[in-house]
């Protein structure tokens, strides 16, 4: 267990992105509230998780981390959480299909709420107000009152995430995540895709496996992991606060646990050195992420890596680049041989979302797709010269037919972004943009399985 840590030892360290409430006592009341309320998963799980970490990290399986920029109050609705599972079991379907790996999916959903912000403030027509920090601390309207952080919030989160691991779990294990469904989750909004016609063909050949499993006695009967898959929770770990009042010691190890979500992760603004995110994270048991991006120096990554996992467990440590198409190949190869000299056992995730971000000319927030896909080209490249497993994809998505981000095989021009632009902060890819990424990652990973068989033969 970390030496001189509590639950609450972060509070003595710089603690960035974090919002003024204006009433100490009224977030002390909702801490406290909140610090009564049950875990919302299980040490157990969180250990599961890690266990399955480790063999991505081995480079036996791939990891597909995926949702919301924000979760938000307004698109609280059963069908939007089923959409976005649907569409990461359909992605997941094509990798496993292609590639032959287990895929461990974790949802960026029930509880990514809080959002870094790169300035403090908002202006706007000579006002300025506090940013919007997401749902978990104020509203996005920009007035006065809607922009004061209200500790109130925290507790919405809390029982909108409640309610959204508990679909999630159902729909994990009450038969809708069966093998035997690839079909009925249907992809109509996508039907002049090619990508459409693709995902058919996979579907149409695994269900011929699996009527080939059943003529042979294996059938959700016989084998009941055949009806359901796992499925894991995460968010940032940014708003502390929050993130202590659900800090529980497990009761068959000892050990602390952040009980909001299976895996956390730190993000990019707050990963130094010093960090109150980091001196937090580092003492509970939860698989953590460690956003990289350009600023993240070697040294200073082999360092933090000391602080948060001293005894080197495998599946505990999940490094999420995030560079930007054209700086990838610039900056990963150094943080790979230095992570790989010290011997780390770490998961390679790429995060080709965050460093693509554009303007539009109308002014939209936007990433263009082909640089998402020249990013994860990159990432892929860099592993296959290094000869480290390209292990996961970390993805701001959503089941919805947005407009977001630009291109595509149903291009979204810049004009039609302002057709469905629904997101409470970065541009996600709809479910079409997502299945074409993942028939993009299929191919890295095939690519990668035949060089290593042409390496072993
Ligand atoms: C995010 O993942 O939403 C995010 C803010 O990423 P980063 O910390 O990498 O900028
Ligand atoms: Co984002």
């Amino acid at each position: 267990m970390a030496t001189n840590w509590t639950p609450e030892s972060w509070k003595q360290y710089e603690a960035r992105q974090m919002p003024d409430y204006p009433d100490a006592a009224a977030l002390a009341n909702a801490t406290g509230e909140l610090g009564h309320y049950p875990p919302l998963v299980f040490a157990g799980e969180a250990r599961a998780l890690t266990a399955d970490l480790a063999r991505v990290a081995e480079g036996k399986a791939f990891l597909l981390q995926g949702g919301d920029c924000a979760e938000s109050f307004a698109e609280f609705h059963p069908n939007n959480i089923r959409d976005t599972f649907r569409v990461i079991l359909q992605m997941a379907v094509v990798l496993t299909y292609a590639s032959k790996l287990p895929i461990v999916k974790v949802g960026r959903m029930a509880g990514q709420f809080a959002k870094p912000r790169s300035a403090p403030t908002e202006e706007l027509g000579g006002v300025s107000l506090p940013s919007y920090r997401g749902d978990i601390v104020n509203d996005i309207a920009f007035e006065t009152e809607a922009r004061q952080p209200d500790p109130q919030r925290l507790i919405k989160a809390y029982n909108q995430s409640a309610a959204t691991l508990n679909l999630l779990r159902a729909f994990a294990q009450g038969g809708y995540a069966n093998l035997h469904q690839v079909h009925a989750w249907t992809l109509d909004f996508m039907g002049r895709s090619p990508w459409a016609q693709q995902y058919s063909q996979v579907a149409e050949r695994i269900g011929d496996a699996l009527d080939f499993m059943a003529a042979c006695g294996i059938n959700p009967e016989t084998v009941p992991q055949l009806n359901g898959t796992s499925f894991f929770t995460s968010h940032e770990a940014l708003l502390l606060p929050y993130e202590q009042a659900l800090t529980r010691q497990d009761s068959l190890t000892g050990g602390w646990y952040d009980t909001s979500a299976h895996f956390l992760w730190i993000g990019d603004r707050t990963r130094f050195e010093g960090s109150a995110h980091v001196e937090y994270l580092r003492g509970i048991g939860n698989p953590i992420g460690l956003k990289c991006g350009p600023s993240l120096d070697p040294d200073v990554l082999l360092r933090l890596l000391d602080t948060l996992d001293p005894g080197r467990e495998p599946g505990r440590i999940t490094l999420i680049t995030r560079y930007g198409h054209d700086q990838i190949e610039k900056h990963l190869p150094a943080l790979v041989r230095a992570v790989k000299r010290e011997g780390r056992p770490v998961v390679w995730s790429c995060d080709p979302m965050h460093g693509n971000v554009v303007k539009a000319a109308n002014g939209y927030k936007t990433r263009p797709f082909d640089r998402i896909l020249a990013e994860v080209r990159g990432f892929f490249a860099v592993h296959r010269a290094e000869g480290t497993h390209g292990g996961g994809i970390h993805a701001e998505m959503t089941g919805q037919n947005v407009t977001e981000c630009t291109g595509g095989a149903i291009a979204i021009t810049e004009q039609s972004l302002a057709d469905r632009y629904h997101t409470h902060c970065d541009p996600r890819l709809n479910a079409g943009q997502s299945i074409e990424l993942a028939f993009l990652l299929a191919e890295m990973l095939n690519q990668e399985m035949r060089e290593r068989e042409k390496d072993a033969a």
